[in-house]
C-alpha cells in the first residue's frame, strides 16, 4: 500500500515536470487594468521570443499610420491590443473608441543605418496607453543599454543616440524622453481628458505587410474582430505627406499639419486659445493662419506679423517657429529637439504655392 502511494506520488511529480517542460505555449498578453502597472515591459507578454525583436504575441496587431508625427527622426513600431470579445465601433468622426482593457503600444527606435531599417537598431522607449475603467493611463518603459528589458519610468530624461542618416552622414542627438506629465501636453482633449491620437480610420486606411501577407489595415482590424459595424465600400483616407506622386502639395501639407500640430491646434486641444487651428477638418482660412495676427507679440513671432503670409515664407510666423530650436519659440513646443528639414520644406512649398491674396496688414 505504502509503495503504491509512493509510486503514484513519483509518477505525478514526473508527469508534472514533463507537462511543464512540454508546455511551450507562450504566455498570453496580460493587461490587468485592476492592478498597478508592471515594472517590466516583458511582464505584459506583448512580444514573443527575444524581447527586442518586438515580435507580436497573439492578439497584438502591428499598425502604421499614413502620415505620422515627427519625433527627431525616430522610427516607430506601433501595436494595438484589444481584449478578446471586445471591439471599437467604426467611427470616422474621431479617434477610434477602443474598449476598456485595450492597450496601444508605441516603440521608438533608431536603426544604426537609416538606409538599412531592418538592420541593427537601438530601441529607446516603449510608450503605452492603457484603457482603464477611469480612462486612459499613460506609461513609459525605458530600454536598458543591453536592449534586454525596458523598465517603467515616469521621470523622462535625455539619452544620447547616434545613427547614419539617409544621406550617409553620421548624426548624434540628445534624445528627449518625456515625463508622465508631458504626455498630457499632446494627448489631452478638453472634452475627453486623456486620449489616443493616431488610430483614426482615415490615417489607418493603408496596407500593412503582416507576417502572413500584406493587407489593408481596416480590412485586417475588421477580420480580427477589433473593429465593428464597419460599412462596406471605401473608407476615408488622409494624404501621405511624403508622397508627391499621388497627392497635391495642399493635401500633403494639411496631412502634415494635422499629424504634427493638429493634436494641440484643434478646437478641443491645448493650443485652442491661440486661435490657430491646424486640424485637417478646419476650413476657416483665418484660423488656418492665413493673414492671422498672433495672439501674443514677442520674440516667438520673430518680428513677423502673421502666421501665414501667402507666397511669402520669410514673413510667416509658422515657418519661423517650425525652424527654431529655441524651446520658447519652437513648434511643436515639445517632442522634437532638431529640425524636421523635409517637413519645413513641404510647408514652405505649400505657402509658396498659395493662391490667396497677399495680406492687407503688411
Ligand atoms: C509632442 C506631442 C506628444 C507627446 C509629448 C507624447 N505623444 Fe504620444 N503621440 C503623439 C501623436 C501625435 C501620436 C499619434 C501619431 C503617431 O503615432 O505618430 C501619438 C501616439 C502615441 C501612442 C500610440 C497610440 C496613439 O495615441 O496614437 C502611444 C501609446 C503614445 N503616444 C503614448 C505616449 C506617452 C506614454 C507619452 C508620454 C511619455 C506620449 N505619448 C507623449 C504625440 C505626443
Ligand atoms: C504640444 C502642443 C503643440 C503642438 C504639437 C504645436 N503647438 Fe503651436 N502652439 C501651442 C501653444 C500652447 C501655443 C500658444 C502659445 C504660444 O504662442 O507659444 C501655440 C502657438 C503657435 C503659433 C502662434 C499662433 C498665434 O496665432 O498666436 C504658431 C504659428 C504655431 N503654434 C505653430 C505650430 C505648428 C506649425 C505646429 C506643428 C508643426 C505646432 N504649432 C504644434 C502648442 C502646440
Amino acid at each position: 500500500m505504502k509503495t503504491k502511494f509512493l509510486f503514484l506520488a513519483i509518477a505525478c511529480v514526473f508527469t508534472g515536470i514533463i507537462f511543464h517542460s512540454c508546455n511551450t505555449q507562450p504566455a498570453k498578453i496580460t493587461v490587468d487594468i485592476s492592478r498597478s502597472p508592471f515594472e517590466k515591459l516583458s511582464d505584459y507578454h506583448f512580444f514573443v521570443g527575444t524581447l527586442n525583436e518586438l515580435k507580436p504575441n497573439d492578439r497584438l496587431i502591428p499598425y502604421d499610420l499614413i502620415t505620422p508625427l515627427f519625433t527627431d527622426y525616430a522610427f516607430k513600431a506601433r501595436f494595438v491590443y484589444v481584449p478578446e470579445g471586445k471591439s471599437a465601433p467604426y467611427d470616422t468622426s474621431q479617434v477610434l473608441q477602443l474598449p476598456v482593457g485595450s492597450c496601444l503600444v508605441k516603440n521608438f527606435y533608431y536603426p544604426e543605418d537609416f538606409n538599412k531599417p531592418e538592420g541593427k537598431r537601438r530601441i529607446m522607449e516603449t510608450r503605452l496607453l492603457v484603457h482603464r475603467e477611469k480612462g486612459w493611463d499613460n506609461l513609459d518603459y525605458i530600454w536598458n543599454d543591453e536592449q534586454t528589458e525596458a523598465l517603467l519610468d515616469n521621470t523622462g530624461g535625455i539619452k544620447k543616440v547616434a545613427w547614419t542618416h539617409y544621406d550617409g552622414a553620421k548624426r548624434e542627438i540628445d534624445y528627449l524622453i518625456p515625463n508622465k506629465n508631458q504626455c498630457k501636453s499632446c494627448h489631452w482633449r478638453n472634452d475627453a481628458s486623456f486620449s489616443p491620437i493616431g488610430p483614426k480610420i482615415r490615417n489607418l486606411n493603408r496596407d500593412y505587410a503582416y507576417a502572413d501577407g500584406t493587407e489593408n489595415q481596416i480590412t485586417h482590424w475588421i477580420k480580427a474582430g477589433i473593429l465593428s459595424n464597419a460599412p462596406t465600400g471605401e473608407h476615408p483616407k488622409i494624404a501621405n505627406w511624403a508622397d508627391s506622386a499621388h497627392y497635391s502639395t495642399d493635401q500633403r501639407a494639411r496631412a502634415y499639419l494635422e499629424m504634427n500640430c493638429g493634436h494641440c491646434h484643434n478646437p478641443k486641444g491645448p493650443a485652442y486659445t491661440s486661435g490657430l487651428l491646424l486640424n485637417i477638418d478646419n476650413t476657416n482660412l483665418e484660423n488656418l493662419g492665413i493673414c492671422k495676427s498672433p495672439v501674443a507679440a514677442g520674440k516667438a513671432t520673430g518680428g513677423r506679423l502673421v502666421d501665414i503670409a501667402p507666397r511669402d515664407n520669410e514673413a510667416s510666423i509658422l515657418v519661423y517657429r517650425m525652424e527654431s530650436d529655441d524651446p520658447g519659440i519652437r513648434m511643436p513646443e515639445i517632442g522634437r529637439s532638431i529640425l524636421h528639414v523635409e517637413g519645413v520644406a513641404l510647408i514652405r512649398q505649400w505657402i509658396n504655392e498659395m493662391k490667396y491674396p497677399a495680406c492687407a496688414t503688411r
